[in-house]
This record gives C-alpha cells, sequence and structure tokens, in this order.
C-alpha cells in the first residue's frame, strides 16, 4: 500500500484480505482456539518464530499456531493501530497493565535500574514501587515535566539504568514529560552493547494528538480500554516498537498468557474507524468544560495542555509535542476532600467512574480512587492533592455537561 495513504485511510483495511474469508466485507471474529498447519513443517517454522529460536525472514509469513500465541483479530488491530503513531509494529494485551508489566519483564532484569517520571497511573505506580524491586529492579521517581538537566542529574547517582519510562501527560496531574529529555538521557546511558530504552505511556492524548515516536521512543504504550476502545466495554492493552522489540515482547506475551482475546480485538478493530473523529469531538467538549472550569470561583486551578497557567515551559512543551490537548482534564475545587466529593455527588451528567477515553463523561477522585495505593507523601510530591478531581469528557451534549458542571460547582 502506498505511503502517502493517512492512517485514517489505513485503518479500514490494512491486514485483512476479505477473499480469505468469504468476501465479509467486515472481518468475522476467529473465535478458536487452536490453527490447523498445512504439514509438520510449516508447524515446526512457526514455533521457531513464535518462541524467538529463528527470527523471522523478510517478508515471511509465519503460520498462526494458538490464540495465546497470535490470532486473525489481534494481527489485523496490531497491523492497523500502528498507523497513527508510524510505528513498524505492535502487540496487542489483555490490558494496559499486561502491556506495561509484560514490556519491563522483556526488558529489566535483576540489578537493573528504570527511572520514571512520577506519577504515572496507579497500577504502574504501584508496578514500579512494589513489585519490580521484588525482583532487585530499582525504580527511582522523577517530577513530571522534569528538565534534561534534572532527570540527568537524577540518573547520575544509578547504576546500570536500562528503561527510561515517561507517562505524557502524567495521570493525573496532566503535566506532560519532554520526551526528546528522555531520549537524550536515555543515549547518553547507552553503550554499543546496551541501549537504554525510552518507553513512553502514551493513553491520554495518542494516537491522535502525540506520537511519541517522533521524539524517539523505542517503544509506545497504552491502555486500549481507554480511547482506543472509546466505548468502556471492554480491557485491553497495546505496546508499539520496532519489529525487532515487539518480537521479544511478544514471547514474554506468550509465555505470560498477558494476549488479548479475539472478541475483544474484533470490538477495537470496529473502535478504531471512528478513534480519530472520536478524540477530536471529545477535544472540543472538553474545551468547552475548560473554559466553565477557569471562570468559575470555586475552582483553585485547572491542569490542561497547553494552558497558560500550566506554565511556559509547560506551553512549550504543549506546542513541541502534540497537537491537540485532548480531552483529559483535572481541577482543584477551592476546599478539601469534602468539597471535591461535594462536587463528584452534585453530578448527573458526569458518570462517577474510574477509566477514561470512552464516550460518555467520567468523573473521578484520584487521591482516594485511581492514586489510593500511594502515600500521602507520595501523593504530595506527585501533586495530587484532596481537591483535585479528574474529568474524562465524551460525547454528551457539551451545554448539558456544562450545565451540570456548573450547578454541582456552585453548590460548594
Ligand atoms: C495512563 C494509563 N496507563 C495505563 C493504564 C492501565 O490500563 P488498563 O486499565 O487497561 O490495564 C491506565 C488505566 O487507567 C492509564 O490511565
Amino acid at each position: 500500500m502506498s505511503k502517502s495513504i493517512k492512517p485514517q485511510t489505513l485503518i479500514f483495511s490494512k491486514g485483512y484480505d476479505p477473499h480469505l474469508s468469504e468476501g465479509a466485507a467486515f472481518p468475522p471474529v476467529f473465535r478458536t482456539s487452536t490453527f490447523l498447519f498445512k504439514n509438520a513443517q510449516e508447524g515446526k517454522r512457526a514455533f521457531e518464530i513464535a518462541y524467538g529460536l529463528s527470527p523471522k525472514k523478510e517478508g515471511e509469513i509465519p503460520a498462526l499456531i494458538y490464540t495465546r500465541v497470535n490470532n486473525p483479530n489481534v494481527e489485523m488491530v496490531e497491523d492497523r493501530v500502528v498507523a497513527w503513531d508510524g510505528m513498524e509494529s505492535a502487540a496487542l494485551f489483555a490490558s494496559g497493565m499486561g502491556a506495561i508489566a509484560s514490556t519491563c519483564l522483556t526488558f529489566l532484569r535483576p540489578g537493573d535500574t528504570l527511572l520514571f517520571s512520577d506519577p504515572v497511573y496507579g497500577g504502574t505506580e504501584a508496578l514500579f514501587r512494589h513489585v519490580l524491586p521484588q525482583f532487585q529492579i530499582k525504580t527511582v521517581p522523577f517530577a513530571a515535566g522534569a528538565t534534561k538537566a534534572e532527570i540527568e542529574k537524577l540518573a547520575s547517582d544509578q547504576r546500570n539504568v536500562r528503561v527510561v519510562y515517561m507517562e505524557s501527560p502524567a495521570n493525573p496531574t496532566i503535566v506532560l514529560n519532554d520526551l526528546q529529555a528522555g531520549r537524550e538521557v536515555a543515549d547518553a546511558l547507552s553503550t554499543p552493547e546496551r541501549k537504554v530504552l525510552l518507553m513512553v505511556d502514551n493513553t491520554f492524548m495518542g494516537p491522535i494528538f502525540s506520537q511519541p515516536k517522533k521524539f524517539g521512543a523505542d517503544v509506545v504504550l497504552y491502555s486500549a480500554t481507554k480511547f482506543i476502545g472509546g466505548h468502556s466495554d471492554l480491557v485491553a492493552g497495546v505496546a508499539m516498537g520496532s519489529q525487532q522489540l515487539i518480537d521479544q515482547i511478544k514471547v514474554t506475551r506468550t509465555l505470560l498468557g498477558s494476549n488479548s482475546d479475539p472478541e475483544t480485538a474484533w470490538l477495537i478493530l470496529r473502535s478504531l474507524g471512528t478513534l480519530q473523529i472520536r478524540m477530536e469531538k471529545q477535544q472540543e467538549n472538553a474545551r468547552k468544560i475548560v473554559d466553565l472550569l477557569r471562570e468559575h470561583p470555586k475552582v483553585e486551578r485547572v491542569a490542561y495542555p497547553g494552558l497558560p497557567e500550566m506554565g511556559e515551559r509547560q506551553v512549550e512543551l504543549f506546542r513541541k509535542q502534540s497537537t491537540g490537548p485532548g480531552s483529559l482534564i483535572s481541577f482543584c475545587v477551592k476546599g478539601g476532600e469534602a468539597e471535591a466529593f461535594r462536587v463528584l455527588d452534585a453530578v448527573r451528567e458526569f458518570k462517577l467512574a474510574v477509566s477514561l477515553g470512552g464516550v460518555e463523561t467520567l468523573i473521578e477522585h484520584p487521591g482516594t480512587m485511581t492514586h489510593s495505593d500511594m502515600t500521602k507523601d507520595e501523593q504530595a510530591r506527585a501533586g495530587i492533592t484532596e481537591n483535585m478531581i479528574r474529568i474524562s469528557v465524551g460525547l454528551e451534549d457539551v451545554d448539558d455537561l456544562v450545565e451540570d458542571l456548573r450547578k454541582a460547582l456552585d453548590l460548594v
């Protein structure tokens, strides 16, 4: 297919030949656990590739084996979901955490160090702070938005840095990380034998408004539960990178069993067609909610990419790294937890639930919900306060949302 074809066109046909499926215009669900080999040699070769015993040759299409290893619906998502990011290859997972944990376990070994921007999603935070250290992997946080000099200084005190991990923007504070700085620090720490990897969780803005590959990310990670799935009806994750890195990650996926399933993959295939238009409209709605929050007297501060109150450096990073601010907003009401809860309990059209990126607007309290595993100290250092509320804006009529939120804020 020609290189000039845009992502929004590519995602309707890449990776599927209707004539192999009775001419079905939309791919059927390949609900099967196992696949027939044409002959023993084909089976042998398929296993050599799947277990990383011998690399795939240029243009070689290995036979399918078993749905924990590969499946047509999963492979179609993997072929298409990279369209916007421009990555070579992808692996679909049972969840975002499946993608993150499997990727970490592929590249990190006892004695290695992972540097991570802080805060990150609560589950990732718990993996880094509590689980990886049990395998003698050291994990060291740096403040989201840190400069190259700050990350470099921290890195200079560490041994065997193998991964620089950034979530951009940070969940839930919406602070952008400097991806180029991450790349430069990783390069400075790399040796010819050992490349330090830059991993970026691009869930909040990607793939439409941010493509970390442009800044040298080796692996881009997604909770596909969010915008990619987009309807709050599935849980999935994606890791993207070079063919070589993704082949290694897929071996881990096969052995940990963190793969996605054909039904979920099929739903994601359907969601990909509307991903761009959903994200654009959700962003348009979010801007109007940001306008309300910025002028409402009960709101102390609003965090949203590109706002001048995020600071000059954040505005600069926003302009450099993204083509739009997306639809995640966090804001602090005047007061504390009680005042925040007042708003959460008063809204009618906002659904009180964690998660984000779906077509319906969700509202939550990071301090006691998504990020409650962090200690009060860790929360304070990461900028997660008791009066902070996070909103993921959906596709409802925005005037209704604005009215609903205004009324709830008036009650504070
Ligand atoms: C930024 C980010 N990364 C990763 C995850 C984890 O994804 P999942 O819930 O699909 O495992 C989440 C979940 O909220 C998230 O917000």
